[in-house]
């Protein structure tokens, strides 16, 4: 199978990001952001935390997730995208939350879904070092190599929301795997 190389920029980001909490002995903060945080990113976030329980290691990792749009804020995660995640033993309880200014702070790894999420996050982004923790998702889903994004499923069929938890199980796998090899 054809694999997406992952870049050597945003390993060593990882890598990096992992050293820096190991020396403060604190875990790792990662955060996934899309838009509407109620379908792409608490997937991700339910998705890395059940890897990093199966792994043994989720007291090493802070897991959340927040998105742009707050029209969805309190809410849980989309219905469809619960279903889908349950198929395959992913419980999301995440509550909808907006970004804020101190997620730049308070977390290692920032998360992008898509273009326009990646955009706004550079856009909020208030030191070169806050950039600098930005890193764009479907870079680390090296099993789909046509991913360039995960695609926003929101006005999709129930197919986007099975392709969305296809490249995130991939990337959160990749995550994981990097951070393992470096903790
Ligand atoms: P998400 O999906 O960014 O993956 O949570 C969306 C959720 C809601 C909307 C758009 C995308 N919306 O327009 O309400």
């Amino acid at each position: 199978m054809k694999e997406k190389k992952l870049n050597p920029v945003i390993v060593d980001k990882i890598r990096k990001a992992v050293d820096d909490a190991r020396a403060e002995q604190r875990p790792l903060a990662v955060l996934f952001v899309c838009l509407g945080n109620i379908c792409r990113s608490p997937a991700a976030d339910g998705i890395m935390t059940k890897m990093a329980q199966e792994a043994g290691i989720e007291e090493k990792f802070m897991v959340d997730s927040c998105g742009f749009y707050g029209g969805h804020a309190g809410d849980l995660p989309d219905l469809r995208m619960r279903k889908a995640a349950l198929q395959r033993g992913y419980h999301l309880d995440h509550r909808s939350r907006t970004i804020r200014p101190s997620d730049f702070d308070n977390f290692d790894l920032i998360f992008g879904m898509d273009a326009s999420n990646l955009d706004d996050l550079h856009d909020a982004a208030p030191t070169l070092e806050a950039e600098e923790k930005i890193i764009p998702m479907a870079s680390l889903a090296v099993n789909h190599p046509e991913a360039d994004s995960v695609p926003d499923p929101y006005w999709s069929g129930a197919d986007g929301f099975y392709l969305v938890l296809d490249i995130l199980e991939d990337a959160c796998s990749t995550l994981l795997n990097e951070i393992k090899d470096n903790m």
